[in-house]
């Protein structure tokens, strides 16, 4: 089955299409970040507006990549929720739009699904069962999934999500939105001894994760260190340090206390190198193995929305004609496949 992909739930516009038996064929994306930049944060109505421009022609963009006609495409899943709800509805519509046209089945995707599954789209992909850390700009998550589709969140974040709390610190080191990767290099740069963060609620038992005390801490050293070149940097690393030690601890906890030995990681802050690195050597450790994404497959995509539309297709599930988005949306209703 070849199924088209559409994600519009953000400021990325991004289209794809899977094969069942050959993988993923063609991935195409815009991002609009270049756009949202100047007001610090993502304008829900620039973006809508800006998925319409762009959905359509990344579509046939990607059907000439793969070298496909319309009629070689059995399915169009499209992301559905969470997110912004005028950006939903430019994807949905079109997908929707698409295969009442074509007269193919068409499924509304949840974009955490997506996100979760993403590493199904490498060569090195886990087995089930697995845990998986989701840690983007919006969410911080720990989740047991015990086969594809059955979802059961084990740790949440009380406030800020991780990515959300590297942009916010971001920002207040005077870089621009989304300021996450930027903060990232900079700790590079940074000693990691200067100053020390606290490590929120890992002497507490469970999996929740807190991180707008990091913020505040961020804040409160920047105002009585001042804002010097070196002493940004070594906040930048002092602040990166405590949130990798903090998603650590969770992770081993939650392999611990389940016994599963894998782990996913996948969202935006996955792209962070040092994380990466420091979950490898603590899995290898614990007898286990961490599975990524690459990269572009971390940050928002269309192929993990084709990808898991392509399986709930294939499961005999699909939408009615009525076109519907759910700006929120809980992971653990989703149906099994
Ligand atoms: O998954 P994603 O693309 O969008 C959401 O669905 O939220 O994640 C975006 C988030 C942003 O907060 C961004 O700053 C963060 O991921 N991010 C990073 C890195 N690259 C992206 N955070 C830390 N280190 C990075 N290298
Ligand atoms: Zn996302």
């Amino acid at each position: 089955m070849q199924v088209l992909g559409i994600e519009t739930s953000c400021d990325e516009t991004g289209v794809a299409i899977y094969d069942s038996e050959k993988g993923l064929l063609a991935h195409t994306l815009y991002s609009q970040i270049g756009m949202h930049v100047e007001y610090g944060g993502v304008v829900p109505e620039l973006a809508s507006r800006d998925h319409v421009r762009k959905t359509l022609p990344l579509i046939e963009e990607a059907m000439q990549i793969a070298g496909l006609l319309r009629q070689d495409i059995q399915g169009v899943a499209y992301t559905a929720g969470p997110g912004l709800v005028g950006a939903l509805m430019v994807g949905a519509t079109i997908g929707r739009s698409i295969g009442f046209a074509w007269k193919v089945p068409t499924m509304g995707v949840h974009h955490m699904e997506g996100h979760l599954l993403a590493p199904m789209l490498e060569e090195n992909r886990p087995e089930f069962p697995f845990i998986a850390l989701l840690v983007s700009g919006g969410h911080t998550q720990l989740v047991k999934v015990a086969r594809m589709g059955s979802y059961e969140i084990i740790g949440d974040t009380l406030d800020d999500a991780v990515g959300e709390a590297f942009d916010k610190t971001a920002k207040l080191l005077g870089m621009g939105y989304p300021g996450g990767a930027a903060l990232s290099a900079l700790a590079e740069q940074g000693d990691i001894k200067r100053f020390r963060f606290p490590r929120p609620m890992i002497d507490r038992p469970g999996l929740d994760f807190s991180f707008s005390g990091l913020k505040t801490f961020a804040v409160n050293t920047a105002a009585t260190q001042g804002l010097d070149e070196q002493t940004k940097a070594d906040i930048a690393a002092a602040f990166q340090e405590a949130v990798i030690d903090t998603l650590l601890i969770k992770c081993r906890r939650a392999i611990q206390q389940t016994g599963w030995k894998r782990l996913i990681v996948a969202g935006g802050v996955g792209a962070n190198r040092v994380l990466r690195q420091r979950l490898q050597t603590m899995l290898a450790n614990e007898g286990g193995a961490v599975y990524f994404p690459r990269h572009e497959f971390c940050t928002d995509n269309g192929a993990m929305i084709a990808y898991v539309g392509c399986q709930r297709l294939l499961a005999g599930q699909q939408d009615g004609l009525e076109i519907q988005v759910y700006p929120r949306w809980a992971l653990e209703s989703l149906p099994p496949i």
